[in-house]
């Protein structure tokens, strides 16, 4: 680059309305995505401990929660389900049944709010599985790929005559954006979107989450979900979803693969979502409790560099306050 002797870059942040005036990156809270957690049988919201201010939800406080998510511009959510753990299986059939816990709540939420919020389902069957995996065991205990696809399927089927405007299949089965697709189109939910979690990998910031779920994994999946040390696989794993049909990929967990972000939002021909996740939401709540660093500030920070490498969409727990304080600002 040539030498531009009477540059000052201190003149364009001397002050507030200047600086926002060639901000090159904008959060607005129609990027965000709110990650919700419907439970069955519970009498009231219970708050997740290493999650402050994330509930299991019931049908009532959820139908709340959305009418607030609406009232800050907030225009998606993403809905987990929490069965009763007398109604997981080896096969994870509550996931799939119209009665399970996340379809009813995907019912009631269409019929409360039609077109006004979009709901998204997690396609996975991890919630509802009595072992804890993505998808069903073989003889040896081993995760089955391609026995799990037509549960995916099924799944998602399911979760579109439930009132699904987009299903998200999380599972990082082989091929399994594909027969989603297939599914929907032949039972005649052409209109109804797939958000691909394309480059999931195998994070330990995952771990408030499963608290979250009631998760009954012991071990890990790392035989499904990508290595943290690749980023070369992500590539072709978005590839793949998109020539399977993916109406949009995404990248998790956020932060910490902002190059794998970077790299996916340069060529892909699809929106790219980047999922800010339960221990990235808990780490900066834990240290802005502590008062070691401002936790608001360092949220907000977060969500504009996530923008900023590129991604269209982002998941954060912490949508509905990051909305409002968009709205302050
Ligand atoms: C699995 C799923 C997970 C998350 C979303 N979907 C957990 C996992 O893969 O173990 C993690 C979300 C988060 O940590 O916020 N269906």
């Amino acid at each position: 680059m040539s030498s531009f002797p009477t540059r000052r870059p201190r003149r364009l942040r001397a002050n507030p309305a200047l600086r926002e005036f060639v901000a090159e990156t904008r959060l607005h809270a129609s990027d965000l995505i709110l990650p919700v957690f419907i439970a069955d049988g519970l009498a009231a919201p219970r708050e997740i401990a290493s999650m402050p201010g994330v509930y299991q939800h019931t049908l009532e406080s959820l139908t709340q929660l959305a009418e607030e998510a609406i009232a800050v511009g907030i225009k998606c959510i993403d809905i987990f389900g929490v069965p009763r753990p007398e109604d997981k299986d080896a096969t994870g059939s509550a996931a799939i049944d119209p009665e399970g816990i996340l379809n009813r709540a995907l019912a009631h939420l269409r019929e409360r709010f039609g077109d006004q919020l979009l709901l998204m389902a997690d396609t996975c069957l991890d919630e509802f599985t009595d072992h804890g995996h993505c998808g069903v065991l073989d003889g040896q205990g081993r995760v089955d790929n391609d026995a799990t696809l037509p549960l995916y399927a099924q799944m998602a089927v399911a979760q579109a005559r439930a009132g699904a405007h987009i299903v998200s299949p999380s599972g990082m089965m082989d091929g399994q954006v594909g027969v989603i697709r297939d599914a929907l189109d032949d039972a005649g939910f052409a209109d109804v979107a797939i958000m691909a979690y394309s480059a999931k990998y195998a994070s330990a910031f995952f771990g408030p989450f499963r608290e979250a779920v009631g998760s009954s994994l012991e071990g890990d999946r790392r035989t499904y979900q990508q290595d943290p040390r690749n980023l070369r696989e992500s590539v072709m794993e978005a590839e793949l979803d998109v020539s399977e049909g993916a109406d949009f990929i995404m990248v998790k967990p956020a932060l910490p693969y902002l190059d794998v972000l970077k790299t996916l939002a340069e060529s892909s021909p699809v929106p790219v979502a980047a999922y800010q996740v339960s221990g990235e939401y808990a780490m900066i709540k834990a240290a802005g409790a502590n008062g070691w660093v401002d936790g608001d500030a360092v949220m907000l920070e977060s969500l504009a560099s996530i923008k900023r490498a590129g991604a269209d969409q982002i998941f954060t727990y912490y949508a509905i306050e990051a909305a409002r304080a968009l709205r302050e600002s």
